[in-house]
């Protein structure tokens, strides 16, 4: 290991590139919350195609999109939409959920769901992926993982885990990706309007503003995207000492 200093890609020497416009695209969950406001944009971004999946796809009712069955906890229906989404050059790894309780007494089933969906979802999403992706010429994947993949919070641990845990494969297969010449970004947001909040009273962002910046973010050549000012705040403090966050996290009300 060297400890040279390398520079990071920002949004300001960020360059345009054309990972939407005539994309054919796959979002998981697309049939609420931020997947289908993904999807939508991608539409209207003009991507020639947009799988929407879903574990119902009778359940996707967006105009201009092409359902497909698929549960990303379950093996055989990935492997069945990597085989009809022969096509795909961009992946959108949406799907996710929230199990809350205490790491020190919640079923541990409970955890275990959100490792499931969270990580091993996406895990298994990549890998089948990866060659359709390097058939198509490379491709971008897209992980939407969370503020919580960088800090715990009582009630959510084992969902932070699991973000963790997905943002840690999304750094390592970006570096397994590059020689196929595949993209790997991140997306972080904070705390947004869909089902997923529907127990939370704090304030929330715009499902569709988190949309607009994902997309917007794909049209620059960064490989992390924040999607708002919360993330960024949180995002801030990776390099200080966690004790400096949590007070921080405290004293702000979270
Ligand atoms: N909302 C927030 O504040 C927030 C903040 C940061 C990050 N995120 C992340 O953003 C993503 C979308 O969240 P959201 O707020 O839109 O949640 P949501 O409204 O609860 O929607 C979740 C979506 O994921 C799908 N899904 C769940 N398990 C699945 C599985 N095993 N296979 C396929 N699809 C599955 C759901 O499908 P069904 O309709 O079949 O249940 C639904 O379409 C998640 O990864 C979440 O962790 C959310």
């Amino acid at each position: 290991m060297t400890t040279q200093k390398h520079s990071t890609p920002t949004s300001s020497d960020s360059t345009p590139t054309s990972s939407v416009t005539g994309a054919i695209a796959l979002v998981t969950g697309a049939n609420r919350g931020l997947g289908r406001h993904i999807a939508a944009r991608l539409v209207s971004r003009g991507a020639a195609k947009v799988y929407a999946a879903a574990r119902n796809p009778e359940s996707v009712d967006l105009p201009g999109v092409v359902p497909l069955r698929l549960d990303v906890t379950d093996d055989s229906q990935i492997a069945e939409a990597a085989a009809i989404a022969s096509d795909v050059t961009l992946l959108v790894n949406n799907a996710g959920i929230s199990r809350p309780g205490a790491l020190l007494d919640t079923p541990l089933e409970n955890v275990r769901a959100e490792l499931d969906t969270n990580f091993w979802g996406v895990l298994a999403m990549v890998r089948a992926f990866a060659p359709v992706l390097a058939g198509t010429g490379g491709g971008t994947i897209v992980n939407v993982l969370s503020a919580q993949s960088w800090f715990a919070y009582p009630g959510t641990n084992g969902y932070h885990a699991s973000k963790a845990a997905a943002w840690a494969i999304t750094n390592g297969f970006r570096l397994e990706l590059a020689d196929q010449g595949t993209r790997v970004v991140a997306v972080h947001a904070g705390a947004f309007d869909t089902d997923f909040t529907a127990d939370y009273d704090g304030p929330k962002e715009d499902p569709a503003d988190i949309a607009r910046a994902t997309i917007d973010g794909l049209e620059t050549d960064s490989v992390e995207i924040l999607t708002d000012d919360w993330t960024r705040w949180v995002k801030s403090f990776l390099g200080q000492d966690p004790a400096t966050f949590y007070a921080e996290l405290g004293a702000s009300g979270a």
